[in-house]
């Protein structure tokens, strides 16, 4: 998609840098030919717990030399960075105005939003998307987004302080299409969900073809697990997140804590029911063919097959590098084969066609 919240420049082989609530991310990728891309650059820097609350970048100096950190043991020499925001603080609704020309799109937009942003309009970063004519006509679909400028300001901010250019901020949900467009190269009709799951946010997508059709997050992720975890084990953060990857093995907690990684995993299948039901009440009916899931907390033991079984169709991992090379340092770090779906937003980012779309 590819919709920038904030500048609208044309830039070419900005560097993905996704500023996760649980780590940064960052991708650099070079376009060789058409549909030809190489992955030139690849890290990732953990944050330490309370760096982001609720979305908010609480602490900045463990971010800032997340990323430094990064740029720096990756040799990036491009300075100029794609960043992206998710969760409550931005808004992206598909929508229909009684209006055909480009001109009139602009004067009804913000009373668009007005009816469907909950949040004080003069504190928010408006940016649309004209996809054409209704098919009955006299009628024009738009991408509207909405973001608070605040959100905007802050990670912008933190890019800058680490000494790099913000040239764009864009959407999560739009990187994740972005990624999957260019690896998957769909059929115009395939409707598929995207399930971005990472610690705090659960990135929704529903796609057509390369069609965006809907998108909503939910405040749900691979923190939850964690917290249970904690709440009923006693672990500790670090205790947890080692026993969520696997790292340690627990013979003697072993069942009970499969049993609250389940129950964990059925909170959140219900929570992304809730967000299909309501797609389907307010949009074109649409029926999902397939479900693409990435980010981190996506590897949760049993939660790609848990998916599976509730939705009744298939459920596979997001690969972001599948029509992406890798050169032999991006190679050597070893993220590229054994984190690929962490990255989807960094690379989703990194990305970006030149051509403004
Ligand atoms: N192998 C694994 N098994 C289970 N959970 C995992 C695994 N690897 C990572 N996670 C979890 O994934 C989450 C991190 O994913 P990701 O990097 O996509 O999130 P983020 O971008 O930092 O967060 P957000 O976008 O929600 O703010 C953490 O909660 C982490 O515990
Ligand atoms: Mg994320």
């Amino acid at each position: 998609m590819g919709l920038s919240v904030l500048f609208r420049r044309k830039a070419e082989n900005l560097v993905g840098v996704d500023i996760g609530s649980s780590a940064v991310k960052i991708a650099q990728v070079k376009q060789k030919r058409r549909n030809s891309y190489q992955l030139e650059a690849l890290g990732l820097q953990p944050l330490p717990e309370g760096t982001i609350v609720d979305g908010l970048i609480v602490s900045k100096d463990p971010v800032v030399d997340a990323i430094q950190r990064i740029f720096k043991s990756q040799n990036i020499q491009q300075d100029q960075v794609a960043t992206a925001i998710s969760g409550q603080s931005v808004i992206v609704k598909r929508v229909t105005l009684p209006v055909e020309s480009d001109k009139e799109i602009g004067e009804s937009i913000q009373w668009e939003v007005e009816q469907y942003i909950p949040f004080d309009t003069s504190q928010v970063n408006l940016d649309y998307h004209t996809l054409g004519p209704t098919s009955e006509g006299n009628q024009t679909e738009v991408i509207l987004v909405a973001a608070r400028r605040d959100k905007i300001e802050d990670q912008a901010g933190v890019i800058s302080m680490a000494g790099k250019t913000p040239m764009v901020v864009d959407v999560d949900a739009f990187a994740i299409q972005n990624v999957y467009e260019v690896n998957y190269q769909p059929e115009p009709e395939t409707v598929v969900a995207l399930l971005n799951i990472g610690a705090s946010v659960l990135n929704v997508g529903i796609v057509r073809g390369t069609e965006f059709v809907f998108t909503r997050d939910i405040g749900i992720g691979g923190y939850q697990y964690t917290e249970a975890l904690r709440k009923e084990l006693g672990f500790s953060y670090e205790e947890a997140e080692k026993y969520k990857r696997g790292e340690v093995f627990l013979d003697e907690l072993k069942e009970t804590a499969g049993t609250i990684v389940q129950s964990v995993s059925e909170i959140l299948a219900l929570e992304v029911q809730k967000t299909f039901d309501y797609f389907r009440s307010t949009t074109r009916y649409e029926n999902i063919q397939r479900i693409y899931i990435s980010g981190g907390a996506s590897q949760t033991e049993g939660l790609r097959a848990y998916l599976e079984e509730t939705f009744q169709l298939p459920v596979e991992f997001l690969d972001p590098f599948k029509h992406i090379g890798a050169d032999e340092s991006a190679l050597a770090s070893g993220l590229f084969n054994e984190r690929a779906t962490d990255f989807a937003v960094a690379v989703g980012l990194a990305l970006r066609a030149p051509k403004d779309r």
